[in-house]
């Protein structure tokens, strides 16, 4: 479990704060016809405006300051001026900031126009799994109650959950101890500690929990070709209660 310095706790407040801020002006950004290419420009731009980096761009060879992943795309799409976005599609915006060397992560999935019911759903239930998760999170608990609630939400709901991909401890790191799986029983995992910073990211599937690996070496799709979507947040554990700082 990953125990931050004060000092330190403050730079990935800050850090969060901007992966906030950058997340709410993509939303903005977002309609029919624009490119997940345009959309990683124009947030990169805005991540450097505020005076911090884009930590995914060159992380073992991304090429890019965002993941841009559409409809059965669960993680990692490569922004493209090919995949322009449309009508009904909801598209997961991942994206990692670097301030004074400290990190701060957060993922939201966005409706593109109006959107089926079953898609409303997904996020809706996507984003009730992490909420449901960190009501578990406190100081002494296991990390595996976490777990289990995310992943009893998602069933409960009829979705499943994406075995390959977990959260994850952050701070100098984008990627720290420990692993934050959104699977798993109540015994499972470490005991969680006071000042660990977690990035907690249920990546949720309307079908089968099955995905492939695309041909460019990032993307991850369903192998069922059935959405996906993913909500993130970083935290921080205190013994007075979780703080959620992209929020
Ligand atoms: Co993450």
């Amino acid at each position: 479990m990953n125990n931050l310095a004060p000092a330190e706790l403050v730079l990935v407040k800050k850090a969060c704060e901007i992966t906030r801020d950058a997340l709410n002006y993509c939303k903005s950004l977002i309609k029919p016809g624009i490119s997940t290419k345009e959309l990683d420009i124009l947030v990169e731009k805005f991540i450097i405006d505020s005076g911090a980096k884009p930590a995914c761009k060159g992380y073992e060879g991304y090429p890019a300051t965002i993941c841009a992943s559409v409809n059965e795309m669960v993680v990692h799409g490569i922004p493209s001026k090919d995949v322009i976005l449309k009508e009904g599609d909801i598209i997961s915006v991942d994206l990692v900031v670097e301030y004074k060397g400290y990190h701060g992560d957060a993922t939201r999935t966005f409706p593109v126009g109006k959107i089926s019911e079953e898609k409303q759903k997904l996020i809706k239930v996507t984003e009730e799994c992490f909420f449901k998760g960190v009501e578990k999170l406190k100081v002494g608990c296991r990390l595996g109650e976490l777990s289990h609630a995310i992943q009893s939400h998602a069933e409960a709901n009829g979705f499943s959950v994406v075995r390959e991909l977990v959260g994850h401890g952050i701070g100098k790191s984008m990627h720290e101890p420990p692993n934050v799986p959104n699977y798993g029983k109540v015994t499972d995992g470490p005991i969680v500690t006071e000042n660990a910073c977690l990035a907690i990211e249920p990546m949720i599937n309307m079908g089968r929990k099955e995905v492939w690996l695309v041909e460019d070496g990032w993307g991850v799709i369903t192998r069922d070709g059935k959405a996906s979507a993913h909500y993130e947040n970083t935290v921080h554990v205190t013994k007075n209660g979780v703080e959620i700082w992209t929020l």
